[in-house]
């Protein structure tokens, strides 16, 4: 992105607001506690080789939008596994299992939380099932059988790998470590989420006494934007403008905000955000989202390789950024609410602002990647 003109044109697919928003941190609170919260950042931080992830200044970028500041919290730096979802499933992985090593550990994944749940359970000696549908690379399957995950994929897309992977657990007494719930299944998806809570506890530390003034989240199931949310609530003083940003062909959590309650959409065409392209927003996110959201966005998938080439290209901030396909829906809603004159001043996006984003993902998927960056 050399020239803002390049970008001036760029449009958002779909706009909402949330009729039924009011941000009640006890509600919040109620679903993710705040004990949970601080249990999980306590275990995190002392696990080998943490680090808090940078929050980088995008401040080229918020030069050419005319907005104060634009931080982004680059999670391609979290543990050597290149994205937040690190945090999740190593953690409930370690805390459902309490020591026992006789556990096998199952799940269903789009990719990174596979990952981490591979990667949790070989740091703690168990043997672990993934599950994946017939769109998840050969290169992330890869990646976790190099943590000693059995690999099996499933024909069809998340939802073909999620069932074949509860009745094979269910036949064979594997412990299903999933960050989707469903009814009776709540406590490993509020642990996934306590696990994400980290990223906010560390941006409190890092933002300072700066006050964010919206911050934009991208949502699959809504695991991680509804564990964000319950930072907020009890990290920050100052509460934000939250925004949803999704795939236009997955916005699973705009359909359910328009309607008041949850609404399994048909995705006809699956994302390129491969861990974005959801059709149904999980139970437990949903409790938080739903009131506390202000609004819901979507984005194409054609102004991602541009976006991924500016990060790398330090065209946003002096800093080379290495971010993957999920990385970038937060500047892309960015620069269209940006470019929306009649939105920017109703959701009071100005030069005051200060934006929090979310740079979810590296080079997670490196093939992907390397063609977004050549394209
Ligand atoms: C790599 C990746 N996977 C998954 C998700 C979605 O998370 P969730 O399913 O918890 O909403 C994101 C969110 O941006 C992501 O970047």
């Amino acid at each position: 992105m050399s020239a803002i003109s390049e970008v001036s044109n760029w449009k958002y697919s779909n706009f909402l607001e949330n009729k039924k928003n009011n941000f009640n941190k006890k509600n919040i609170l109620d679903v993710l506690p705040s004990e949970e919260i601080d249990e999980a950042y306590n275990t995190i931080s002392k696990w080998k080789n943490y680090s808090p992830t940078p929050l980088i200044h995008l401040d080229k970028l918020s030069k050419k939008l005319g907005i104060n500041k634009i931080f982004y919290k680059d999670e391609s730096k979290r543990f050597n596994l290149k994205s937040f979802k690190a945090l999740g499933g190593a953690y409930a992985v370690e805390k459902i299992t309490k020591g026992n090593k006789d556990l096998v550990i199952s799940t269903a994944t789009a990719g990174n939380h596979g990952r981490s749940v591979a990667w949790g359970s070989k740091k703690l000696g168990l043997k672990c099932k993934i599950f994946i549908s017939e769109y998840v690379s050969e290169f992330r399957a890869e990646v976790m059988r190099s943590f000693g995950a059995d690999v099996i994929r499933v024909k069809g897309n998340y939802d073909n790998s999620l069932k074949e992977c509860i009745k094979q657990s269910n036949q064979n007494n594997w412990q299903i470590v999933q960050d989707v719930a469903w009814h009776n299944y709540k406590l490993v998806p509020k642990l996934t989420m306590a696990g994400y809570s980290v990223m906010m506890k560390e941006i409190s530390d890092q933002i300072k006494n700066e006050k964010i003034s919206h911050v934009i989240l991208q949502a699959g199931v809504g695991g991680m934007a509804a564990a964000m949310v319950a930072g907020i609530a009890r990290y920050l003083k100052n509460i934000p403008k939250i925004i949803i940003v999704e795939p236009e062909s997955a916005a699973c959590v705009l359909e359910s905000i328009k309607l008041g309650k949850i609404k399994k959409i048909f995705v006809k065409k699956e994302s390129l955000m491969g861990g974005m392209s959801c059709d149904e927003v999980s139970l437990v996110p949903w409790e938080i989202l739903k009131n506390s959201v202000n609004y819901c966005i979507t984005v194409s998938d054609d102004y991602i390789s541009n976006i991924v080439q500016s990060l790398a290209k330090s065209d946003f901030s002096n800093m080379k950024i290495i971010g993957g396909e999920c990385s970038t829906p937060g500047i892309i809603s960015l620069i269209c609410l940006n470019n929306n004159t009649h939105t920017k001043k109703s959701i009071n996006l100005n030069e005051s602002s200060n934006v929090l984003l979310f740079g979810c993902e590296g080079d997670a998927d490196e093939e992907l990647y390397q063609k977004l960056l050549n394209q």
